[in-house]
């Protein structure tokens, strides 16, 4: 009875108010008179935004947000409930109350609210830049959206703190599409040291934004018009804070912070083709916080990322065995020690790098170079110096206190990388201002051309000049503040393996259902003839793939390079319009699974076929690892990516291509794992860690499914839960190995080499990635006959460990649908 009674007075009320509702209308201002409900809407002055109550994809619930007006795909920059949703079916008011609250109302109680008081008459506003105010009567601002970021940065907003307020300002993450709640990932600032932006998975830093500086960027964008971003950055004693501007302010452009692409960039085209979304952030390996360690450098070319020391004559790593294997846990050390004596020592200058993180750090803006050299020399424990914002006239100081972490290599002249002075020992000082790294030694060559032209993330707004960077020409140099020229050269430079569309077309009549070999993981393969006779084979890439013209065909060109005869070689490709085509040497007998796998086909494969096999795709790794011009890991090594030419030898196809094609479907960041499950190493699969010896993994389980003839993945023991892994190690524990060789090859099998192989692929698949042996020494011991080690405890991977969101079937023949490609697969 007593709640019925104070009901209906707020029922009474409500009812009244919606009676006369007939169309939803839009406000220009909401004030005590004026209020918002059901389906209308606040407008900002020239019809740029909107705020209203909308309900994210198919969730039943509503919220309170901001999104562009004139765009059709609604896009939510803002909203104000995000974690105190309401049911759809609710009738929700919002209105400004007495006290001058802006407050968000159900029929019952108050949801959300703007947190302010004052006593004169208030009004809420939306501006044209996507915030929304509430005003007193002086126009004096009580209320901002733009002080509570939700998942999106949009021009002018800040990050940062406000320590006169106390306030962060920072972007965390949807929960999901459907519910705007806070996620996991947040994008604020640490200022503990020098400010710089991270990106954090709970406490976890995933990527590192580097220094902040203020900036003036012009580019020619896809608008075909001039963009010009500015950021700006504020440090004193009130506030510390980071925020971009585009000169011309009617261009829709901003940042949005995505529980699955991390950091996307964005921005609306007018000519119909909608959003584009050209740049995310991680962006490559060399993204992931921390990857290198201290003192050393990651540097991306083509297919793969790698570390080196920051120079090779004055450090060396720390753990040189595990960095010959691409295990970089122990960074470099100074080969010379510190001694800090009597100021003998001094710094040499590294260029065009990513600034090492600043954690601990001290800066004192106003203090010139020499000054900051002064007083880093001074300080034993100072450890480099650098200007941070060279922007500022020639001045700024900042010092370091510890070990040089996250450095990566930035393009030179793309003004994003900066100089940093590091601490050596006297007798290292010799040559002075060397430019950044070896770049001769080791068999790991750096191709600008395909590096990411852009940019140490200073800010957001890189990631755009990225996009137009990369829609020109990359090689070319550019200063601030210049406009970038276009250039047709690398094109000039172009060699052979460009196909035209129409040759292509031909050689499959017009890729004709009839000669579809399979479908891969990226598109359709087909089998086609050329007009000299040449059998070829063309997979069709997905369409979606995101990657740009000159990356795809400068990949391309890199990869066509590599040849050696376990490897398929590319022939070419073809970029026509939105179709992007890679033409291959044509493989007879199609691919390995059809063989093992199979009742009839693996009678064909004796028991010297398969170690032939073994030892092939074994010497391809090498060559892939080690070898060629470039380090490569394939990173999707499987039966199905396997192919056997007229004599069953192997070659291994699919290389370089998880980076370089993948575009929408198989990132290269290391937050999304890709790779086929049941041949992914389980460092691989958790930590998004690659390296030589994710390779080694699924080399070993090649081999126990060649020898066996069952797949990991999907194999059942009839006695234990276990995949062809685990039931493999008990039976090899037990000295039964050979019960589980391959019924059809039994005859032919050669006992001593049957459990040879086995034992070589245990040690493949052993847990501890330090103590799996690299392809070459696999090579070795294949072709020996020596004693060979123990294997240790094998990983067996679980599938139900891993949350997997996208399955898509990958395979050559279409044969084979137990073999399920993970797309993406996000490391906790
Ligand atoms: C208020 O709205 C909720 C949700 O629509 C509804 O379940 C409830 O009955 C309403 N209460 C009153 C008093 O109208
Ligand atoms: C408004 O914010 C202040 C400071 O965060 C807090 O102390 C206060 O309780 C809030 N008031 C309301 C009505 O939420
Ligand atoms: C608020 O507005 C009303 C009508 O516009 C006016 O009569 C009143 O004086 C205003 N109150 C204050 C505190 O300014
Ligand atoms: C993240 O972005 C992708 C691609 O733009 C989109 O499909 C997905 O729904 C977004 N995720 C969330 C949680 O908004
Ligand atoms: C772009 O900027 C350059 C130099 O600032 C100027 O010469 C040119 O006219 C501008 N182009 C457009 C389309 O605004
Ligand atoms: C900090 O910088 C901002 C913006 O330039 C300025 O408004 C503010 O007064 C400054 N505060 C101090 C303490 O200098
Ligand atoms: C700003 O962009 C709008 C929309 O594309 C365009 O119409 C306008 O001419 C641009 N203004 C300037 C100063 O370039
Ligand atoms: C300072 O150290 C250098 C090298 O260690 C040495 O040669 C020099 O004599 C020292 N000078 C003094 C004054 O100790
Ligand atoms: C910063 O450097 C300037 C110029 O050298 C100096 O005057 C000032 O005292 C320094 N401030 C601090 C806090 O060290
Ligand atoms: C060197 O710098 C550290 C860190 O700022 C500081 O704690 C220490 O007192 C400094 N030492 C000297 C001798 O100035």
């Amino acid at each position: 009875m007593y709640k019925i009674s104070m009901e209906v007075p707020v029922i009474v009320l409500f009812s009244l108010l919606f009676l006369h509702k007939s169309f939803a209308a839009e406000l220009d201002a909401i004030s005590d008179s004026r209020f918002l409900t059901d389906g209308d809407t606040l407008i900002s002055a020239t019809g740029i935004f909107e705020l209203g109550f909308f309900q994210p994809g198919r969730s039943e619930n509503m919220y309170l947000g901001i999104w562009y007006k004139k765009i059709s795909v609604r896009t939510v920059v803002w909203v104000a409930n995000r974690d105190r949703p309401v049911p759809g079916a609710s009738k929700l008011i919002l209105k400004i109350t007495d006290q001058g609250i802006l407050g968000l109302f159900n029929n019952i109680s108050m949801i959300w609210s703007s947190n302010t008081t004052t006593s004169g008459n208030a009004t809420a506003k939306l501006r044209d830049n996507g915030n929304l105010v509430v005003i007193d009567q002086n126009e004096k601002v009580l209320w901002q959206s733009f002080d509570y970021l939700t998942d999106t940065l949009l021009p002018g907003m800040k990050l940062g703190r406000d320590y006169l307020r106390s306030k962060e300002w920072h972007l965390s993450s949807w929960k999901s599409s459907e519910d705007p709640a806070p996620g996991e990932l947040t994008w604020g600032t640490d200022t503990v040291g020098y400010p710089e932006s991270k990106l954090k998975q709970g406490a976890l830093v995933q990527f590192r934004g580097g220094p902040w500086r203020n900036r003036r960027f012009t580019g020619i964008s896809v608008f075909s018009k001039n963009l010009t971003f500015t950021y700006d950055v504020i440090i004193n004693e009130s506030e510390v804070s980071f925020s971009f501007n585009l000169e011309n302010s009617s261009l829709l452009s901003g940042v949005t912070l995505n529980s699955s692409v991390h950091l996307q960039s964005w921005s609306w085209v007018d000519d119909g083709r909608g959003w584009q979304l050209p740049v995310s952030f991680p962006r490559d390996t060399c993204d992931t916080y921390n990857i290198c360690h201290a003192y050393a450098i990651c540097s991306v070319n083509t297919v793969q990322q790698s570390c080196t020391c920051l120079d090779e004559k004055r450090f060396m790593p720390k753990n040189q065995k595990g960095w010959d294997t691409a295990d970089w846990s122990g960074g470099c050390i100074r080969r010379t020690p510190l001694e800090c004596k009597n100021g003998s020592e001094g710094f040499i200058k590294y260029s065009n790098v990513k600034l090492p993180g600043t954690l601990n750090t001290w800066f004192n803006m106003s203090m010139s170079l020499e000054e900051c050299h002064t007083k880093c020399l001074k300080n034993c424990t100072c450890m480099a110096y650098a200007n941070p914002d060279p922007s500022l006239i020639g001045r700024g100081c900042l010092l370091w206190f510890s070990d040089l972490l996250d450095i990566r290599e930035l393009p030179e002249g793309s003004g994003a990388g900066g100089d940093i002075f590091v601490r050596m020992a006297s007798s290292e000082l010799d040559s002075q201002s060397i430019s950044k790294k070896n770049q001769g030694g080791g068999n790991i060559k750096i191709i600008v051309l395909v590096i990411f032209p852009v940019v140490l993330l200073i800010g957001f707004i890189s990631t755009w000049l990225c996009y137009v960077r990369r829609k020109r020409n990359y090689a070319e140099p550019t200063e601030e503040g210049e406009v970038l020229n276009a250039s047709n050269s690398q094109e000039e430079a172009m060699e052979q393996p460009l196909f035209s569309f129409s040759t292509i077309s031909n050689a499959t009549a017009n890729f004709s259902p009839d000669n579809k070999l399979g479908e891969g993981g990226f598109g359709p393969v087909y089998k086609g003839m050329l007009e000299d006779g040449q059998e070829i084979a063309v997979k069709r890439l997905s369409k979606n793939s995101s990657q740009g013209f000159h990356e795809f065909k400068n990949e391309v060109i890199c990869i066509s390079k590599l040849q050696h005869r376990n490897l398929v070689k590319l022939l070419g490709c073809c970029v026509q319009g939105d179709e992007k085509l890679l033409i291959y040497e044509y493989m007879p007998n199609k691919s390995l699974d059809s063989f093992i796998f199979d009742k009839t086909q693996s009678v064909l494969l004796d028991w010297t076929k398969r170690l032939n096999i073994i030892k092939g795709i074994a010497r391809g790794l090498v060559y892939l690892h080690q070898d060629s011009r470039l380090r490569i890991i394939h990173r999707d090594l499987k039966a199905s990516n396997i192919l056997l030419d007229q004599d069953m030898n192997p070659k291994i196809s699919d290389f370089g291509i998880a980076r370089s094609f993948g575009g929408n479907e198989i990132q290269a960041n290391t937050e999304r794992v890709v790779g086929t499950y049941g041949c992914m190493s389980p460092e691989y699969a958790l930590d998004g860690l690659f390296s030589i010896k994710s390779d080694v993994f699924s080399f070993g389980v090649l081999v126990l499914e060649i020898v066996s003839g069952k797949r990991n993945r999907g194999f059942i023991d009839p006695e234990n839960e276990n995949n062809l892994i685990g039931h493999l190690w008990s039976l090899y524990n037990e000295g039964r190995s050979m019960e589980l060789i391959d019924a059809s090859c039994t005859e032919s099998c050669h006992p001593p080499a049957v459990i040879r192989s086995i034992n070589v692929g245990l040690l493949c698949v052993q847990q501890n990635a330090g103590d799996r042996p690299n392809m070459s020494s696999v090579v070795l011991m294949l072709d020996s006959e020596g004693e060979l080690l123990q294997p240790k405890k094998p990983s067996f991977f679980m599938e139900t460990e891993f949350p997997v969101a996208n399955f898509s079937s990958s395979t050559y023949t279409g044969t084979s649908i137990n073999d399920i490609t993970i797309t993406e697969l996000h490391a906790r």
